[in-house]
């Protein structure tokens, strides 16, 4: 080969991997890298994380956000529902918070419009933290270092429920899972998947499932039915997207959940049924788009699932200020 045809080679090899070519091949892409979370408030980040982690904003004393959003566990508490306050079983199965800030809205039907506002819910949900907003705030108010801390933060001498729901989602805002092997593939790293997991991602896209499960998140970007072709039997009794726009047409459509750390948010479905990657794909492949796929075709798409895992969040346990001797007690 001539030094110029190989200069050129070159040149034409570097252009697809720099930026412009990069943008291009992306734009191309159904599903597109997550980005780090940028901070512009640390100090209200660091208030909503002892937030998340404190289970004194429960009745009983013992459940945080963390209890059934266990960030060890990928957001999740891997139960097919959450148990809550006196060992209640819930009715549907906890999504995780990772990457929760893309989605359209919060909760399976989406009755929250965003993470501020779906953080009020838990603590006076009478099976999950059973607490009430104003026993919350009493709560923090009687704890000098949670003071200090608000005051800090919001230049106030007094806790209210607002400034908890702010804080608690500006921490979650930052429980993004950027650098997956997806995502390094995606820009431009061809060694990041093996030959089976990017045959998976073809598989992934040529069937169809992308039509759902796409952008940033690989999906809650969107309410769609669960049950296209073939209809699915619960045994959850929620209703869906109905229960909020009380519209017919929005029964049983979800909200399409993130396939981001897939691997790691088991069991899956609003009813938590689907035990394995395996079945879910089965599933969704039969009653979605009419398709079975083979043992080899699944195992491809599993793989390719397990590459969305990404760096997930890390910090040292969060040291929460101790109650003082004024502190409403748990009551059992
Ligand atoms: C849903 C955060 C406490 C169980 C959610 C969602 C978020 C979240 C962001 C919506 C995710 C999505 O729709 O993709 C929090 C925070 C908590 C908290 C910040 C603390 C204040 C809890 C606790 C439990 C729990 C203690 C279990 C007892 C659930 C369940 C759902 C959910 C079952 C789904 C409910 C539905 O869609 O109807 N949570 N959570 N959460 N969380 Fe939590
Ligand atoms: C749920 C994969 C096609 C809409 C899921 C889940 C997986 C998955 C693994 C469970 C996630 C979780 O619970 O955390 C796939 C694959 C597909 C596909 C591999 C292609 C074979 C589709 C299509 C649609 C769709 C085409 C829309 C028409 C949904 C919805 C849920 C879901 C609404 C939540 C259902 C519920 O729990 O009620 N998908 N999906 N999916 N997917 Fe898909």
């Amino acid at each position: 080969m001539s030094k110029t045809i190989a200069l050129s080679l070159a040149a034409v090899l570097l252009a697809s991997v720099s930026g412009a070519g990069i943008a291009q091949s992306l734009k191309d892409e159904p599903i597109q890298p997550i980005e780090p979370a940028k901070v512009t408030n640390p100090g209200l980040v660091e208030l909503g994380k002892k937030l998340y982690f404190d289970p004194r904003l429960s009745k009983s004393g013992f459940i945080s956000c963390n209890s059934c959003h266990n960030l060890s566990m990928g957001g999740t508490d891997n139960l097919k529902t959450s148990i809550g306050d006196h060992w209640q079983k819930g009715p549907i199965n906890a999504p995780t918070v990772l990457n929760s800030s893309m989605n359209l809205a919060q909760f399976w039907d989406g009755r929250a419009a965003d993470l501020k506002a779906q953080a009020g819910g838990p603590i006076a949900n009478p099976g999950e933290m059973a607490f009430t907003h104003e026993l919350a705030v009493s709560v923090l108010q009687s704890i000098p270092g949670y003071v200090a801390e608000f005051k800090a933060v919001f230049g106030s001498d007094t806790v209210d429920i607002d400034q908890v729901t702010k804080a608690i989602a500006a921490f979650e805002e930052t429980l993004v899972t950027p650098n997956s092997r997806f995502d390094k593939w995606l820009k431009g790293d061809k060694t990041a998947l093996t030959a089976a997991e990017a045959e998976g991602y073809a598989l992934f896209k040529d069937s169809g499932c992308v039509a759902c499960h796409n952008g940033p998140a690989v999906g809650g970007n969107s309410f769609q039915k669960m049950g296209v072709v073939e209809p699915y039997t619960a045994s959850s009794p929620a209703e869906g997207r109905v229960a909020v726009t009380k519209d017919e047409a929005d029964r049983f459509n979800f909200k399409v959940p993130t396939l981001r750390n897939v691997e790691l948010t088991y069991p899956y479905f609003h009813d938590g049924e689907a035990a394995t990657l395996k079945q879910a794909v089965n599933t969704m492949g039969r009653i979605q788009l009419g398709k079975s796929f083979s043992d080899d075709e699944n195992a491809k798409i599993v793989a390719f699932l397990k590459t969305l895992t990404g760096e997930q969040p890390s910090f040292p346990i969060p040291i929460l200020p101790p109650s003082s001797d004024t502190t409403p007690r748990p009551t059992p």
